[in-house]
């Protein structure tokens, strides 16, 4: 089966104080998630749509996918975690209840609050799961990265070789298990990036590439972007 995940467990703190958490905020005529859950549901690859919310707004999101038609069967609305990693536990726990878990499961996980993904990263993403049991979204680095200690700088890796980060995260659902297994209650606190735990034991991880344009929405100044995005057409 091919699931796909779409992250809204978190509150939004860097966005300061809102009504309501910054996946739900309005962008253009429709709240952020709305978005970002249609391109999946337009995705006929995909068995199942997990949209992973804070247990206290599960309802509220019911309530904007019936307000903005949001209708699809393959939809299920369930409870997210207190951490992101606890998150995505929390719906590879549902998959095992509900279907099972089986060798070939994989499971497409995106932020919510990235809304302008397009169709062919997560086709891509989907795709390079039949060479890779995990895959990270990427855009090559457009600043020079320099690590350092806040302090002073430590290191200046060569720019070519940087890449951003993005969503989706995809894996085979078993790999991502026995991964995680490996971790130590520590690392597991702190690990926050899934691919990260796949690479830490010791598998290869894919990469597709992503777009400058899948921004995630993590301040007030990302939502005025955001929605300027969306008043030129996007
Ligand atoms: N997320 C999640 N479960 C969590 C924490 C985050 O599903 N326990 C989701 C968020 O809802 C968001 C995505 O992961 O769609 C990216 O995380 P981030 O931008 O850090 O969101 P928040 O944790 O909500 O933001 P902040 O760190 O500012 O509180």
């Amino acid at each position: 089966m091919i699931y796909a995940q779409i992250m809204a467990g978190g509150i939004g703190k860097r966005m300061g104080n809102t009504l309501l958490p910054k996946q739900f905020l309005m962008l253009g005529n429709k709240p952020m998630i709305v978005h970002t859950v249609e391109k999946f549901v337009l995705n006929d690859e995909f068995d199942l749509i997990l949209v992973s919310a804070p247990e206290a707004w599960i309802e509220y999101t019911n309530e904007i996918f019936a307000k903005y038609n949001v209708s699809d069967e393959r939809i299920r609305v369930i409870a997210g975690g207190a951490e992101r990693n606890d998150t995505l536990q929390n719906a590879i726990l549902f998959i095992e209840k509900t279907n099972g878990l089986h060798e070939e499961d994989v499971i497409v996980a995106h932020d919510a609050v990235r809304p302008f993904i397009t169709k062919r990263i997560i086709d891509e993403n989907i795709a390079a799961l039949q060479e890779y049991k995990a895959v990270d979204t990427v855009v090559p680095a457009y600043d020079t990265i320099v690590q350092g200690n806040g302090k002073e700088v430590v290191n200046i890796p060569v720019r070519d070789e940087m890449f951003q980060g993005q969503t989706p995260q995809s894996f085979n659902i078993k790999t991502f298990q026995e991964s995680y297994a490996k971790l130590s209650e520590e690392q597991k606190k702190v690990l926050s990036d899934s691919c990260k735990i796949v690479l830490l034991a010791g598998e290869k991880v894919g990469m597709v590439n992503g777009d400058h344009s899948n921004i995630k929405v993590t301040t007030p100044y990302d939502l005025k972007i955001a929605n300027a995005i969306i008043d030129t057409g996007h």
